[in-house]
Formats: structure tokens, C-alpha cells, sequence
């Protein structure tokens, strides 16, 4: 199998990784049938890169096998962002290789210097990923991967934009919905929210990034949606985070 090395992973801060650990632990209690789980927002820029890479990070550093597959096709800056790079120096192929029909499985999963911790990556984006994402190519992938790994986290773009995340949500055992603490209007959450409800798979929980705690805005957002019927929502900043729930 072939390697690919994150360089800027970095150490996070306390509060933050906490705050992590607590999600990891949370989509445990969702139950054992719940190993494919995407993560979406609303517009872009709320987080779900970071999440889903520090949550597949978390979850590989206490044994559990998890793939990462970046579904991101249009927009993709993973590899940028974090300085991932085929350790071959060979040039990288993604997911869409596969889901064309260009390259096998096995040449699209990599394993990574986080031990326990696969990736198919985006090696270049395209600009409409649409068929693939509807090819059977891509319910195989998942299904073939859910053979392989104990859990199977999917960056996807935002569901404002696009029908993506919607499409991939079909395949997938439920969905988290990231919000930016005091920046995502309430209205567009609620809709993403709606969105998801629709799809086949349902949303297990909202993560509340990037939350200044124990500012005022973090009060706002308990208030609306810290009491709502999502299933939870975690502050997630560099202080120190809150969990409201676990509904
Ligand atoms: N909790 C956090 N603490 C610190 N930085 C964060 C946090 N969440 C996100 N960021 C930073 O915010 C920026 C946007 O995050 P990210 O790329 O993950 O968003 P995204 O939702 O994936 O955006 P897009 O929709 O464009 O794919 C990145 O620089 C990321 O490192
Ligand atoms: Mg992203």
C-alpha cells in the first residue's frame, strides 16, 4: 500500500482536543451500526476540513482503523493545508481516479504516518463531480471501504452550494452538521438541518466550532441551538469548549 505523509497536523490546544475527544466519544453512542459518517455545514469555511481531520486523527490514535475520504472534489485544499504528500514522491491519485474507472481501490487508499489512519485523497479538483459522485463507482467504494475499516469518516462540500454532500449522504450512516459559532445565520442552519432530515441518513449532531466561550455570542447560540432537538453541539475554540447536551 502506498503512504502519504501529513506534515502540518500539529498539536492542538487543550481545550480543543477535549472538545474532539468528546465528539469521538459522542458518535460512539450513536451505536455500532454508525461507522460511515459525513461531515457537512452549511456555507463554506465553518470548519469540517480541521474537524474531520483532527476527528480522524483522534480516532485512529486509540486503535480504531479509519479511513478518511475527501469528497471535497471541487475545492479540495487538504492537501495544501496540511502538507500532504505521497512519501514515493510518485504524483498522488485520488478518489476520483477511481471513481472514473482510472485506477483500482487499492491504489487510491493510502495508509499515513498517523498509525491506524487511512486516506483516499483529492489528487486535483474538478469542476463537476457530479456523475461520479452518482456513478455505482461510488456506492462500491464506500461499501468496499466500510469492508476494510472500522470507521469511515467524508469531508464534503457545503450543502448551500451544491448537491454534493446530498448525494453523498445516501451512502453514508448518518451526518454532523458544522455550524461557525456567531457567523452561520440560524436561518441557513435550520435548512441545512432540513436538508439532511431528508436524506436516508440522519443527522447525528451538530458541532458548534469555533465558539468564543463565555462570550455573549456563545450564550446566543446556546440558547437556539443548544436547546433544540439536534442531537448535540460542542463550542469549539482555543479556550476552553462547552458540550451542551447529548440529546
Ligand atoms: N476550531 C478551530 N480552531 C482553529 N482553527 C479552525 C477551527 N476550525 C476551523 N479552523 C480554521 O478555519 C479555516 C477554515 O476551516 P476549514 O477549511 O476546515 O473549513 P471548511 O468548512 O472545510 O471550508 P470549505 O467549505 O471551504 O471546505 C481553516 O484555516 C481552519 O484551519
Ligand atoms: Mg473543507
Amino acid at each position: 500500500m502506498k503512504e502519504l505523509e501529513i506534515k502540518q497536523l500539529g498539536e492542538l490546544p487543550f481545550g480543543v482536543t477535549e472538545a474532539l475527544n468528546q465528539l469521538r466519544i459522542n458518535l460512539g453512542f450513536c451505536g455500532g451500526g454508525i461507522k460511515i459518517v459525513m461531515m457537512t455545514s452549511s456555507v463554506p469555511n465553518e470548519g469540517k476540513s480541521f474537524l474531520t481531520l483532527h476527528l480522524w486523527k483522534m480516532m485512529a490514535e486509540v486503535g480504531v482503523k479509519t479511513l478518511l475520504i475527501d469528497c471535497d472534489f471541487r475545492n479540495s485544499e487538504m492537501r495544501r493545508k496540511y502538507g500532504i504528500h505521497s512519501t514515493s514522491g510518485q504524483k498522488l491519485i485520488g478518489g476520483a481516479h477511481y471513481l472514473a474507472g482510472q485506477a483500482s481501490l487499492e491504489e487510491v487508499i493510502y495508509k499515513t504516518n498517523v498509525p491506524n489512519g487511512y486516506m483516499i485523497p483529492v489528487a486535483s479538483t474538478i469542476a463537476n463531480p457530479t456523475i461520479l459522485l452518482e456513478s455505482d463507482n461510488f456506492s462500491r467504494m464506500v461499501e468496499e471501504c466500510a469492508g476494510q475499516f472500522s470507521y469511515i469518516l467524508l469531508d464534503t462540500p457545503p450543502l448551500g452550494r451544491v448537491a454534493d454532500a446530498l448525494t453523498i449522504a445516501r451512502h453514508c450512516h448518518g451526518s454532523v452538521l458544522v455550524v461557525r459559532s456567531g457567523s452561520t445565520p440560524r436561518k441557513l442552519v435550520e435548512n441545512s438541518a432540513q436538508l439532511l432530515r431528508r436524506t436516508e441518513s440522519p443527522l447525528l449532531g451538530v458541532v458548534l466550532n469555533r465558539a468564543d466561550v463565555g462570550s455573549r455570542s456563545n450564550a446566543y447560540y446556546h440558547r437556539y441551538y443548544g436547546s433544540s432537538d439536534y442531537g448535540y453541539g460542542y463550542g469549539h475554540s482555543h479556550n476552553k469548549p462547552t458540550t451542551n447536551g447529548g440529546k
